[in-house]
């Protein structure tokens, strides 16, 4: 059973997010008085909190209510459930008690001021979503017995049995409601008030962990938002629903929808096709725009058609957009429906003006308008042949731009610490910032790959003291980051007994910034050790370089300089006690301090030094420090403070990306989230091995393809997934031979090269359904142009999901294909041939999409 969120809901409530715990075998029968306590202190809390005060005017509350009366329903008649419980609060009363589960959720709703929801999985029936009512849903609420029906427009929770959950939050069904009996759920915890992301799941973790101290089970966590809107519950849910619980009109909507599935979809009249990837966005740069694509040509006939159409200017951007269904043509535009309320005009009589004045260049074959007033665009059969050319003529090179000539983008990533564990966040920006600095490079652009180690800062210090006291040189190099972290450790361990060795650590820090040779000496021997042990690990991982690795100790000569400069300017002013800090208007962001009381520089000051010295030496468009969600502030610190130098403008981006999440250990990640790397490469390719062997026991080579395998669904994981949300790391799914994951694609390619390889065989003919196989063609070949196209939309967004979502796509058509088109059987030679032709191009894309990603391809598997 699937979840989604319908994407017209972002449309009008852009900054919704929807936290979904699925909870799984727990036991809800029991009384848990703890918790009940719980409930009756935070009553306690929030009334004395509320005493004088109008719950309205609390911002929490305040956005539902706008949410609600946006919808056109009054909040004080329908009111949000959240503001339900603290109403009922205010006024002195408690919330009873209902059962364990419920009573939980209520707790936290009331702590963090959140609506939460919640629905017993195995009482659902087919998928659910949430999406706006068409009115013909019918609806229980709980403890009654009378179906309502709920008006048109409503928000609302609805699966094949009608709605579970009226207006968002407000009021929930019976049929769905949670029980003692209940042993799957999913509570829903929603936000409107932007609580920024990292927070969010913060609460959601706790919340779940409550769950599991006091009805037991499992819990698994997600957050669905604009760029994530569908998830997969897990379970199956109910067939049917002839009970003596649901009412004949439940049944007769129920029967309804069934029907309706199992037959052939009545054509609706012409849906307008709802935008799936908004190509372009305002405020992205001109740079990211080839002429050359179909895309930016279609987008210009659009403008010189605006222009021709009304004379008078109009100031809007142009999107052109993917539709969903090949019905709708390759491209498609909603401008008329924009522009309607600000010419007063209907949009399909706007839409046919500019369909009249839109040049037909050759490569359409056709411009039409659809629905309320969508245009859409068809590439002619002639264009998609000349693609199907340009991609075998092409070859590696297939997909480049030449739009970043001249320009130069400073990535960086992987970054990591010497003599510091490797965490989860360093996976990920190791194969993330690769495929950016990868996709860069495609198009055009001179990229420049920093690795900027973390070989500087106070940590030296102990390293220094615990070798010292504790190191035997032989022991570190046999197995230096290893040896090096427990020295590290044992620091820190000694320290708890014996605080004065901090002290110690601290001058030994200082010597060495004073230039001891001695700890020189140590320091550079450690760096080299520790980089030499990276190196091993980007070695497995494969297609991991670096241009450049110069750390954070590479400014050291720049420090005060930067510090006087800045010191000069009245951007680094007096702070405590002599410390120099930013300050900055935004209230929002604390002071950045910048230098110590007793003068030591920090990670700040480098990073200051770092950007200024990028800047000036290479003049880049961008400098993107592809780093994790964790360390949002500093960049902002650093950016925002960066504005007030003359030599900053506004090149700094940091590329973010989300937490890691493990499907397999119930979500505990090990304390400070630290992986073992070496481990988990390890596990992948053992795991891979398996399926090679018993997938093709025959195959020669087995231990090289289960590494490519193994590795690429490692990387493909990660860049597959959308890096502002969290990344799961699912074993499963990384692995699954028929879902979006590296093995279906390198399989995917490995069919496709066996066609190849066996061309020049002879083979009978066979006939298949000539019309089937012409719109197979045709729907594999329409996703060659936005191959480049897509491309640098992933440039444009920092965001490698794009293309991998394009390739998977690409994959799924070729299989289509592969089923139902005979390639070496055609019916003729010349059409043997062109599907010949059609096998390499497409084998030729899927080996430079991956290659993009760091996946590598097999010839066989
Ligand atoms: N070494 C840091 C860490 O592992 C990341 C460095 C990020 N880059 C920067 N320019 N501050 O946490």
């Amino acid at each position: 059973m699937k979840f989604n969120i319908d994407e017209k809901i972002f449309q009008q409530f852009q900054d919704y997010k929807l936290g979904v715990i699925v909870l799984k075998g727990f036991d809800n029968s029991r009384r848990v008085s703890s918790v009940e306590s719980l409930l009756r202190g935070v009553c306690a809390q929030k009334a004395k909190q509320f005493a004088e005060k109008d719950i309205d005017q609390e911002k929490k509350i305040q956005v539902w209510n706008e949410a609600y009366g946006k919808l056109g329903v009054n909040p004080k008649k329908k009111s949000p459930s959240v503001r339900a419980l603290l109403k009922r609060v205010q006024s002195g009363k408690e919330i009873p008690h209902i059962n364990a589960l419920v009573d939980i959720y209520n707790y936290f709703s009331l702590k963090y001021l959140l609506p939460i929801g919640s629905e017993d999985l195995d009482w659902l029936c087919g998928d659910l979503q949430l999406r706006f009512t068409e009115g013909d849903e019918p609806f229980r609420a709980i403890g009654s017995i009378e179906v309502e029906e709920a008006a048109e427009g409503e928000a609302a929770y609805i699966d094949q049995g009608g709605i579970t959950c009226r207006h968002w939050n407000y009021r929930e069904c019976e049929r769905t409601k949670l029980t003692t009996k209940t042993v799957n759920a999913a509570i829903f915890v929603e936000d409107l008030s932007k609580i920024h992301f990292d927070e969010f799941g913060e609460i959601l973790n706790e919340i779940a962990h409550s769950f599991i101290k006091y009805v037991g089970g499992t819990a698994e966590i997600q957050i669905l938002n604009e760029d994530k809107r569908e998830i997969d519950f897990g379970i199956q849910g109910r067939k049917n629903i002839d009970d003596s619980k649901v009412t004949a009109q439940e049944k007769a909507f129920f029967q309804s929808k069934i029907n309706q599935d199992s037959q052939p979809r009545p054509k609706k009249k012409i849906e307008p096709s709802p935008k799936l990837i908004p190509v372009e966005n305002k405020e992205k740069p001109q740079e990211l725009r080839d002429s050359e694509t179909y895309i930016e040509k279609i987008r210009l006939l659009v403008e010189q058609a605006l222009i021709k159409s009304f004379p008078r200017p109009i100031n809007i951007d142009v999107k052109i957009e993917y539709p969903n269904s090949p019905d709708h043509g390759d491209y498609a535009t909603n401008i008329a429906l924009q522009l309607s309320k600000e010419l007063g005009e209907n949009p399909r009589k706007i839409a046919q003006t500019l369909v009249d004045n839109i040049q037909k260049e050759d490569f359409i074959e056709n411009i039409e308008l659809a629905g309320p007033g969508f245009i859409n665009f068809f590439l002619s059969k002639n264009a998609l042949k000349e693609e199907l050319e340009k991609a075998l003529i092409q070859k590696e090179e297939y997909g480049s731009s030449k739009i970043g000539q001249e320009k130069t983008v400073i990535v960086e990533y992987s970054s990591i610490n010497i003599a510091k564990p490797l965490a989860a966040h360093h996976l990920i920006t190791t194969i993330l910032g690769q495929s950016i600095y990868n996709i860069y490079k495609k198009v055009g652009f001179k990229a420049v790959s920093v690795n900027y180690i973390g070989d500087w800062g106070t940590q030296f210090g102990k390293l220094i003291y615990a070798f010292k006291n504790w190191g035997d040189r032989k022991q570190v190099e046999k197995d230096p980051i290893p040896e090096l972290l427990k020295l590290y450790v044992k620091f820190h361990d000694e320290a708890e007994k014996n605080p004065t060795i901090e002290d110690d650590a601290r001058k030994e820090f200082k010597v060495f910034e004073d230039g001891d040779q001695t700890n020189r000496e140590l320091w550079k021997w450690i760096v080299d050790l520790s980089l030499n042990d990276v190196q091993k690990t980007y070695d497995r991982l494969g297609g991991i370089t670096f241009d450049q690795v110069k750390g954070e100790s590479f400014v050291e000569d720049k420090l005060n300089e930067m510090l006087s400069d800045g010191k000069q300017r009245n951007i680094f002013v007096q702070g405590e006690e002599g410390s120099f800090v930013v300050q900055y208007d935004d209230e929002n962001i604390p002071p950045f301090l910048v230098q110590k009381k007793d003068g030591a520089t920090l990670y700040s000051t480098r990073d200051f030094a770092t950007l200024k010295y990028r800047i000036e030496e290479y003049r880049p468009l961008k400098v993107l420090y592809v780093v994790d969600i964790a360390q949002t502030l500093h960049f902002k610190q650093l950016f925002q403070a960066a504005q007030r130098f003359p030599w900053y403008h506004g090149e700094g981006e940091h590329v973010w990306f989300g937490r890691m999440r493990m499907k397999d250990k119930n979500m505990s990640t090990r304390k400070g989230n630290v992986i073992l790397l070496d481990e988990v490469l390890s596990e992948a390719e053992s795991r891979a091995l398996k399926i090679v062997e018993e997938k093709n026991p025959e195959l020669e080579n087995k231990e090289n393809v289960a590494k490519a395998i193994g590795i690429g669904a490692i990387k493909y994981n990660i860049l597959s997934q959308n890096r502002t949300t969290d990344i799961t790391f699912d074993w499963d799914r990384m692995l699954s031979l028929d879902g979006n994951s590296a093995p279906y694609l390198q399989y995917s390619y490995a069919r496709a090269k066996s066609i190849l390889r066996k061309k020049g065989e002879p083979q009978d003919g066979t006939m298949n359904d000539p019309e089937d196989i012409d719109q197979k063609i045709s729907n594999l070949l329409r996703n060659f142009p936005k191959y480049q196209e897509q491309l640098l939309f992933a440039a444009q967004e920092y965001k490698p999901n794009i293309l991998s979502n394009y390739i998977f796509n690409l994959a799924q058509e070729f299989n289509s294909f592969y089923n139902s088109v005979p390639v070496l059987k055609a019916d003729s030679e010349e059409k043997k041939s062109q599907r010949i032709k059609i096998v390499e191009a497409t084998s030729q894309i899927l080996k430079n999409g991956l290659g993009l990603l760091g996946v590598t391809v097999v010839e066989e598997m």
